[in-house]
Formats: structure tokens, C-alpha cells, sequence
């Protein structure tokens, strides 16, 4: 990731390298030099509330919420807010005092001044930090007689984003998040007071910020919605699985929210139980930190695609079993075999292709690693935050095992006699005339019929395994869905065709 000087979640710079011996409720613990109460406190497990601070973002100061009592050797204790207090030696924090308690309870009248504290409807109640400190820290009914401020409900900020201005406490998370990490400068706070509000700024374009959905995430109340997401489920009634991005080959670490099986829906479309309900990001200190782009909060429009789940023998439907069979006699008497390799491939796909049809044909296949996808009109190519130009999650695998298909496909293609194509992004035209052709897919597509033989597969939310991303760090990923019965997995295809391949041979 850019952005090297920014200062995340202090507004010190923190020196690692260097240690302060201090105590947190009585117990000690120990801090980098330059960290502040609540950074160190976090490190020892010890959880200060928060709304305003992010661990990578700066620090504003302005929810108070972070209170904390700090004792004396001689005199009366002093009160502070520990977001942005340095830890200094010897001294004595206290998180749970009664007066620190009482603080926070004041602090949460506040802050719920103005909110309507409308949790049964709101859609982040079970992820939101205001309800968990409401219940935590205040549990009371709100002290004040003054009737509440109202703002406008369900303010378009942007084509993807709906903000509640009447849930926002004005933390100023989204607005610096714009500043310091998109850098798309896209949000600021209007007016004061009890009329301060959330806007685009004049001269930017929040709809132009490729990262504008992090704002979502780390809103700290239900202010700012998802407007694909609406009303979708309630967020008990969803699961998180880890996943990776494949959008690019940074391989952002992800979560895929999908419906529990036990809270299935029974009367309506079934689809409903097996959509991909949002894409949130899995923080990944090596990956992408706590962020990720729009295009990975997409990726229901990746893989909610038309799928091509039925085997075909000459374009006329066959089962898996025969056109297996097929596939795996046209290897076995080929003389040279082209694979175009999937660079949507896992680790272990690509290892299993290597090991059991690679092995098997020997001196017979040549292997290239294929672009499955490439940059679309309209898509940011390349930024210097986490987008990548190269829009498959496993190039870097696929090189270390085959080189990659060169520019002249025509020349790379020139005396097979089967062509193995392994996923997306081939384009039939390009096929030597003549040449027996073996497709491996999972998208509807007509080329697909033209196929000498094609296989349906299993698509990366139906199947787990690893990424490695362009730096080289390797990523897990967790079967989310079931495949139908009619689909296989690419490593369970090419086991079923390596024998063969091998027995025959030229
Ligand atoms: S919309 Fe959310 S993140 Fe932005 S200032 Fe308001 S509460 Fe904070
Ligand atoms: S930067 Fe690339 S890998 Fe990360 S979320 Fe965006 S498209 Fe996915
Ligand atoms: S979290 Fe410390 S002032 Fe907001």
C-alpha cells in the first residue's frame, strides 16, 4: 500500500524499536514509544470504546467516548481521552473505573442526542458500535426533554451509498477516509452543530472514488447503507466465509456473506439461499490492511454470471462421465498438445495439472498461463493503493509453473492437434483449423458449443484453495457453495484424465 507517511491511528509517529513499561487497570503492559493509551491498550487485549478513532486513520478527538482515568502518585486523578494520550512510563491507566464509567455513560446521553436509536429497523443493527456501547455503556433511556433534531433520511451521497443523516454522530471516519486513504477528497462536513451533515464536497465525485464502500464498513453507526445491500437480510441471518478477491492480483483477503442454511428461505426463489448477500473485506495486514475496492464488494457480478453446467460432446449435451471419457481419448492420441492454463487456478489446481496430465504427457504438452480477464472500459487499470492492471488473482502461480501465452497465439498454437482451454478470456477464432479442442468453463458462452469436448467446472466460491497474490503471499479461500451435480472440480477432471493420457501416448 501507498500513503508511507500518513500516520495511521495516532497522530505520533510510533517508534517499535523502542519500549515503555506502564499499567493498564493495575496490570502491566508494555508500549512502543510514541504509542497512544488506546493503540497500546488494544495490543494487551483490553478494549477502550471508540467511535471517531480508526487504527488507519487519523486521530480527530471528537467523540470522547474513549475516556480514561490515569492515576497519580500525589493528587487527584486526571481524565483524558486515551485515542490521544501517548503512554508515558510508570503510568497508571484505569479503564473501568466507576468515574470513567459514569463518563461514558454522559458521553453516550450525548452522542445519542440527536439519534434516533431506531435498531430494529436500522440495517446495521448487529454489527453497530453504537448499539453494542448503548447496551454496554449507557442502557438508559435518553435523559434530555428537548425534542430531537431531525435531517433528511436516506440522502443519495452517492449511486452506491444512501446516508441516514439522522444516525450520523459525526465522527468524521468517511470524510477522512476520503482525505487520507482514496485520496478522492469526496466528503465534508457542512454546517455546525446539531446541523452538521455529511456531503459530497463541490469539486470532487464521490462516484468516482473506486474505494468509496470502505465508508461503510467503518461508519460506526447506521449512517451510511449499502444501496445494492438494502434491506437484503439481516446480518444474523448471514454467514462470513474467508474468501479472496480475484479481481486483481493483489488478492485482497475477503469475506463472503451469505444466508445460514438454518435461516434458509423457504417460500420464495431459491436463489435468495444461495446468493452471494455482500463481499466485505477480511483485514490483512500483508494484503490490503482493513480496505478493499468497489469491484471486490462486486463479485456477486463475477460469479452470479449465466453458468454453463452441463457437459457437451460436439455442442450436443453428453453426461460428465462421457465426455470425460472423450477428453481424455482425445489426449491420449494427440501428438502435441497445447493447454491454455487458467490463471483463475488455485495453487492446487495448477500443482494437480502439472502433476497428473503434465506428467502424463510429458515431452507431448506445451503449457501456457493464460489471461482469463483483462481490464474492462470503464475499470480503474492500475492505482497505487491496491488496484492491479493484471485482473487474475493467480498469475504469479501460473507463471511459476508455464510461461505466459505469448502475443503471437497463432505461432504458440501452430502444430496441435489438441487444444486444452482452461477457463475465460480465449477467443475460438484463434484456434489452429484442424486442432481437436478441450474446453474447461464455467460461464455460458457460444464458443463453448465448438468445443470438440467441454467439461463444466466448479467456480471459486464452490471450492477452496490458495491464491498467491503479485507479491508472492499466499492467500486461503473456503468453499461458500455447493456446485450441481453436473459440474466437477478442475483437480477431480484432470486425476480422471491423466492415466489415460499417459497410457496411450504417441
Ligand atoms: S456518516 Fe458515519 S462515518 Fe461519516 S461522520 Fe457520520 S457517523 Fe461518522
Ligand atoms: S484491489 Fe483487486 S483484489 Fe482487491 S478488492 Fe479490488 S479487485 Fe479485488
Ligand atoms: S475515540 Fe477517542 S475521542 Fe473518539
Amino acid at each position: 500500500m501507498s500513503q508511507a507517511t500518513r500516520k495511521r491511528g495516532n497522530n505520533e509517529p510510533v517508534d517499535t524499536s523502542s519500549t515503555i513499561d506502564f499499567f493498564i487497570n493495575g496490570t502491566p503492559c508494555t508500549a512502543y514509544k510514541g504509542e497512544s493509551v488506546i493503540q497500546a491498550a488494544r495490543r494487551a487485549g483490553v478494549d477502550i470504546p471508540h467511535f471517531c478513532w480508526h487504527h488507519d486513520l487519523s486521530v480527530p478527538g471528537n467523540c470522547r467516548i474513549c475516556m480514561v482515568e490515569v492515576e497519580q502518585e500525589s493528587g487527584d486523578p486526571w481524565f483524558d481521552i486515551g485515542c490521544n494520550m501517548p503512554v508515558t512510563a510508570g503510568m497508571r491507566v484505569l479503564t473501568e473505573s466507576e468515574k470513567v464509567k459514569k463518563l461514558r455513560r454522559e458521553t453516550m446521553q450525548f452522542i445519542t442526542l440527536n439519534h434516533p436509536v431506531d435498531c430494529g429497523i436500522c440495517n446495521k443493527s448487529g454489527e453497530c458500535l453504537l448499539q453494542d456501547y448503548h447496551y454496554e455503556h449507557n442502557g438508559m433511556a435518553s435523559l434530555s426533554r428537548d425534542a430531537k433534531t431531525h435531517a433528511t433520511k436516506f440522502y443519495p451521497l452517492s449511486d452506491r451509498i444512501m446516508l441516514d443523516n439522522e444516525r450520523c454522530i459525526m465522527c468524521t471516519r468517511c470524510v477522512r477516509f476520503t482525505h487520507e486513504v482514496s485520496e478522492s477528497h469526496a466528503l465534508a462536513a457542512v454546517y455546525r452543530g446539531d446541523h452538521a451533515l455529511i456531503r459530497p464536497a463541490e469539486d470532487a465525485n464521490f462516484n468516482t472514488d473506486a474505494y468509496s464502500d470502505n465508508v461503510i464498513d467503518i461508519c460506526p453507526v447506521g449512517a451510511l447503507l449499502s444501496r445494492e445491500n438494502l434491506d437484503h437480510a439481516r446480518v444474523w441471518y448471514t454467514k462470513p466465509t474467508a474468501s479472496v478477491c480475484p479481481g486483481c492480483s493483489r488478492g485482497c483477503t475477503v469475506n463472503v456473506w451469505s444466508r445460514r442454511p438454518e435461516w434458509a428461505l423457504k417460500a420464495l426463489d431459491p436463489y435468495l439461499n444461495s446468493r452471494i448477500e455482500r463481499v466485505t473485506p477480511l483485514e490483512n495486514p500483508a494484503v490490503n490492511g482493513p480496505w478493499i475496492c468497489n469491484k471486490g464488494r462486486d463479485l456477486a457480478k463475477i460469479f452470479e454470471r449465466p453458468r454453463a453446467d452441463a457437459a457437451m460432446i460436439g455442442g450436443q449435451p453428453a453426461s460428465l462421465a462421457e465426455a470425460t471419457a472423450k477428453a481424455a481419448a482425445l489426449l491420449a492420441g494427440a501428438h502435441r498438445v497445447v493447454a491454455l492454463v487458467s490463471s483463475w487456478a488455485s495453487n492446487e489446481e495448477l500443482t494437480a495439472f502439472r502433476d497428473t496430465i503434465g506428467a502424463a504427457l510429458g515431452g507431448r504438452l506445451t503449457g501456457y498461463a493464460k489471461a482469463d480477464h483483462v481490464p474492462q472500459p470503464g475499470e480503474v487499470v492500475e492505482d497505487g493503493l491496491l488496484i492491479k492492471a493484471d485482473k487474475n488473482p493467480n498469475m504469479t502461480a501460473a507463471l511459476a509453473l508455464y510461461p505466459a501465452l505469448p502475443a503471437d497465439v497463432a505461432g504458440a498454437l501452430a502444430g496441435a492437434d489438441v487444444v486444452l482451454v482452461w477457463g475465460e478470456g480465449f477467443d475460438a477464432a484463434q484456434l489452429p483449423s484442424g486442432a481437436r479442442v478441450i474446453r474447461l468453463d464455467s460461464y455460458a458462452h457460444a464458443d463453448l458449443a465448438r468445443a470438440d469436448v467441454f467439461l463444466p467446472i466448479s467456480i471459486m466460491t464452490e471450492r477452496s484453495g490458495h491464491y498467491t497474490n503479485c507479491e508472492g503471499t499466499v492467500s486461503p479461500f473456503t468453499a461458500v457453495f455447493q456446485p450441481q451435480p453436473t459440474v466437477a472440480h478442475a483437480a477431480t477432471l484432470f486425476a480422471q484424465l491423466a492415466p489415460t493420457a499417459a497410457g496411450v501416448g504417441a
